[in-house]
């Protein structure tokens, strides 16, 4: 699968198949997230992968009770560092990576942003100075979403200058 075709078909997936990811596969997914580009290339970033069904549970309710935290293969929890001024952003683009890795790869993804960050902290044993960002199930899909709609695009962008629409 090319690039722009990844793009294009990529999905958020909340229902996923009970299979395990061949650890091969898992690891070039995580690959995808470490050669990602970061400012300065400080790669201010941090990932957990959770595949602990008993951990996956007790984060559902910290996840505003998603299910599919816990149905899902692979649960990321991104950490960020707060002291670095671009980690939410470098955080945010090895995320993006990821989602677009998977895809490729066969697998589904999905950003979960409503959570408790403390909480999810606390249970993880992420230290004071570092902050949970978001979470991202990772799993094979069980079902084939429709694509979500976006913006027209005289809505998005504007040449040379604001207001500039074509
Ligand atoms: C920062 C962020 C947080 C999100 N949090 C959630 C979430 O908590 N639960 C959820 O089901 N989807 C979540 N999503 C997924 C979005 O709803 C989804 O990307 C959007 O509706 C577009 O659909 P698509 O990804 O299929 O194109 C989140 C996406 C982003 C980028």
């Amino acid at each position: 699968m090319d690039v722009a075709t990844a793009i294009r078909t990529r999905r958020s997936v909340r229902r996923y198949k009970r299979k395990d990811i061949p650890d091969s596969i898992l690891k070039e997914v995580l690959e995808a997230a470490r050669l990602a580009p970061s400012a300065a290339n400080r790669q201010a970033w941090e990932l957990i992968v959770i595949k602990d069904p008993g951990t996956k549970t007790e984060l559902v309710p910290l996840c505003r009770n998603q299910k599919f935290v816990e149905e899902c293969s692979v649960l990321l929890v991104a950490v960020e560092d707060p002291a670095q001024k671009w980690s939410r952003v470098d955080t945010t683009i090895m995320l993006d990576h990821i989602t677009l890795e998977a895809h490729q790869r066969g697998l589904g993804t999905c950003w979960v942003g409503a959570f408790d960050k403390d909480k999810v902290g606390e249970l993880l044993g992420v230290p004071p100075e570092r902050s949970v960002m978001a979470c991202m199930t990772l799993g094979y899909p069980d079902e084939d979403p429709e694509a979500r709609p976006r913006k027209p695009a005289e809505e998005l962008f504007h040449y040379e200058r604001y207001g500039a629409r074509q």
